[in-house]
């Protein structure tokens, strides 16, 4: 087995950011996919408009699927680097947990949306845009605030792993 790595690698933070900017953009920018959806559902035809960014967040959302398949591999092959010893043990098994589930999201999220979009399965759009989208959100606040306790409480530098640290 490969040694435990000191820090994130230069690919897995640049995957990190990209990654988050791509979800975070399609959690807000969704309006004209459900508008999409509903217009389908009701058997119209949905304007040009709502199309054009209806494919945006399926596109968007399919890079998100792709770059999780490079980043699984890469976390799989190089690791991550340990939870700080400061960490009491049930917490360090919270943040093995929450980042599994993210990792569980990254595939979810865009297989149960292409099942909407282009298979037309309803139970397949009712969880992308209820429980799995609500999933993803509460997942991205509690990462936040895990992050300021390590700052702020703790005093672990852990906000640094993705950027220069
Ligand atoms: C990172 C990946 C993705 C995220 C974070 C995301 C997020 C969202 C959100 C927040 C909604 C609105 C749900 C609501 O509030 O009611 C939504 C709806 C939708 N998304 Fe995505 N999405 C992603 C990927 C995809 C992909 C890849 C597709 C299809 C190719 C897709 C298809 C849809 C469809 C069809 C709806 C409408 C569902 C319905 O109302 O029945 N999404 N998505
Ligand atoms: C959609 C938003 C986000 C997602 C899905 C996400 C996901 C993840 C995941 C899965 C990890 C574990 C490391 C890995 O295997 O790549 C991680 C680590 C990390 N994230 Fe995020 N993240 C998001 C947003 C943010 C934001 C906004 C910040 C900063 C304010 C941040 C800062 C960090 C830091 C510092 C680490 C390293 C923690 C450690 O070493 O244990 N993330 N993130």
């Amino acid at each position: 087995m490969a040694a435990v790595p000191t820090s994130y690698s230069i690919p897995q933070k640049a995957l990190h950011w990209l990654m988050a900017l791509l979800i975070l953009f399609n959690l807000v920018f969704a309006e004209s996919m459900e508008e999409v959806a509903e217009a389908y559902e009701r058997g119209e035809v949905p304007s040009a408009e709502d199309l054009t960014f209806a494919n945006i967040h399926a596109y968007v959302g399919i890079a998100v699927l792709c770059l999780g398949l490079v980043r699984l591999a890469l976390r799989l092959t190089r690791g991550a680097p340990a939870a700080p010893a400061e960490e009491p043990p049930l917490l360090r098994l919270a943040s093995k947990l929450a980042h599994g589930t993210f990792y569980v999201l990254f595939f979810l999220i865009p297989f149960s949306g292409i099942g909407a979009y282009y298979f037309g399965n309803e139970t397949a759009g009712f969880l992308h845009g209820g429980p799995l989208k609500s999933l993803m959100w509460l997942l991205i606040a509690v990462h936040i605030l895990a992050l300021l306790v390590h700052q702020f409480y703790w005093k672990t530098p852990v906000a640094t792993r993705m950027t220069r640290g």
